[in-house]
């Protein structure tokens, strides 16, 4: 008989890459612990943290203190802090809550059975080491049946954005040796993956300072050749670093879906230069452009901050023109939260919360316009959507992404998921399309020897 293995929950706050990192975690501990989703039920209880705004840090302090209750029923549980407010805090997050066993910083993943093992012997930690470089993990087990794969490409962030404390809590920047995450990809297509999103903090400038420098797009390039990859995409891209290269690839690679996460911050050039972005709105409305003439069809999502110290209403007024003009089909709004370390943080002028949120609001409604007028498009078009799971919207409705990325909500049987099918867009709202699913003839594509194929409606 396999001895019984114990629990473990992961907590993930923030972003895409702490998701892939949570995912890591469960990999690394596999021979101990197997993945629970019902926290009262686990053994170990990981929190996987986000610090970039302070909002939420705050979130994850809070529920930090609400666990004391569930340490007090059972006082066998290993609690531990991982990530970015691990490793911002260190040593502070120990001593403010006694609960706590272990904290581990955004490097500290391949050390964490020996840490894990180490506090369950009654031991308090803490290891927030960052060194420069980067470390292989063992190669990744893909679950049977899972579609899509999240894939870190680099660590860490040398550009120093005024505002953002990312390069503090994760580093200087490294990659991953081209070789390594072909490899990792290749083993996801074999088992029956389609879809793979590439993941670092700034992913165009993919490839500098290894032995053997390759250039982001030419990653892409090795990828999209891989027999079975039906949809490449990544995050997070600068604009600064975004090359003619990658320009040219949208309109060449098949494998590279038509949506570009493209954050601009602002609009103004007086705020892009306080924040130290390296480009003026000039020189993003022409990439945009030029992403538009390579590939007609591309949506564009962006990130976007008000309330930036010094924003006046001028400079506001300037980011909302550049939302037209770029007609964003996405965008991820922010008030400007303070960051220590951060140089922004001791600039003058720090603009007033209510002002923020007045001008978010503001800012969010005419997003909200934006993107109805892109979904509106999509009316009426057949096009291909990978069917993801169950949509909230209710019993035997499914949801998938289109290529675009634009959520679809549609009545369908459960066959189709994790299959790509087409679809006809029926109707345009706010958040997401609705769509109508009419029957194929369904082809076999993917599976190997070991997996069996999947059905595929294209
Ligand atoms: N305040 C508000 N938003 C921030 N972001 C990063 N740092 C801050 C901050 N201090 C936003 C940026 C970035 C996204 C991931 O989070 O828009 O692109
Ligand atoms: Fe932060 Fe700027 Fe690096 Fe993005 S590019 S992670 S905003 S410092």
């Amino acid at each position: 008989m396999l001895p019984v293995k114990k629990k473990l929950y992961i907590r993930t706050f923030g972003c895409q890459m702490n998701v892939a990192d949570s995912q890591q975690m469960a990999q690394l501990l596999a021979h101990e612990y197997e993945l629970t989703s019902r926290a009262e039920d686990a053994d170990l209880y990981l929190i996987n943290t986000c610090a970039i705004r302070r909002k939420a840090e705050e979130k994850v302090k809070s529920l930090l203190g609400s666990l004391k209750l569930l340490k007090a029923r059972n006082p066998r549980l290993i609690l531990g802090v991982g990530g970015c407010v691990a490793q911002q805090e260190g040593e502070r997050l120990l001593a403010a809550a006694p609960h706590l066993n272990l904290v581990f910083g955004t490097q500290g993943s391949h050390r964490l059975p020996e840490l894990v093992r180490l506090a369950a012997r009654g031991r308090r930690l803490v290891d927030v080491e960052l060194k420069r470089g980067i470390r292989e993990l063992p190669p990744r087990q893909w679950p049977q049946g899972a579609v899509s794969a999240l894939v870190t490409i680099m660590q860490g962030c040398d550009n120093f954005c005024t505002y953002c404390v990312v390069p503090y809590v994760r580093g200087r920047e490294a990659s991953r040796e081209p070789g390594a995450v072909i490899a990792e990809i290749a083993d996801f297509l074999a088992a029956g993956g389609v879809e793979v999103t590439l993941l670092g903090q700034n992913v165009n400038s993919y490839g500098r300072g290894l032995a053997q420098p390759i250039t982001f797009t030419g990653l892409l390039r090795r990828l999209a050749g891989l027999p079975r990859l039906k949809r490449l995409r990544f995050a997070t891209s600068h604009p600064r670093d975004l090359s003619d290269e990658l320009v040219a690839a949208y309109g060449e690679l098949p494998a590279l879906c038509e949506h570009l996460h493209l954050p601009v911050q602002s609009g103004s050039n007086r705020v892009l230069k306080a924040m130290n972005r390296g480009y003026s709105r000039e020189d993003y409305l022409e990439k945009v452009s030029r992403l538009r003439r390579s590939c007609p069809d591309i949506a564009i999502s962006t990130d976007l901050i008000v309330g930036f110290p010094g924003e006046t209403e001028a400079d506001f007024t300037q980011t909302l023109d550049l939302m037209r003009e770029a007609a964003f089909d996405q965008a991820f709004s922010f008030k400007y939260s303070r960051r220590p370390q951060t140089r922004a943080a001791g600039f003058p002028d720090q603009v007033p919360e209510e002002v923020k949120t007045e001008r978010l609001i503001r800012l969010q409604a005419l997003q909200d316009e934006l993107t109805l007028a892109t979904h509106s498009r999509q009316v009426g078009r057949v096009t291909e959507v990978l069917v993801e799971g169950w949509s909230k919207r209710g019993p035997s409705q499914l949801c998938g992404r289109l290529r675009t990325n634009q959520v679809v909500n549609f009545t369908g049987p459960r066959e189709l998921l994790g299959c790509l099918t087409p679809i006809t867009i029926t109707a345009a709202q706010p958040h997401s399309l609705q769509g109508s699913w009419a029957p194929a003839p369904p082809v076999t594509v993917g599976g190997c020897p070991k997996h069996p194929p999947r059905r595929q409606h294209v």
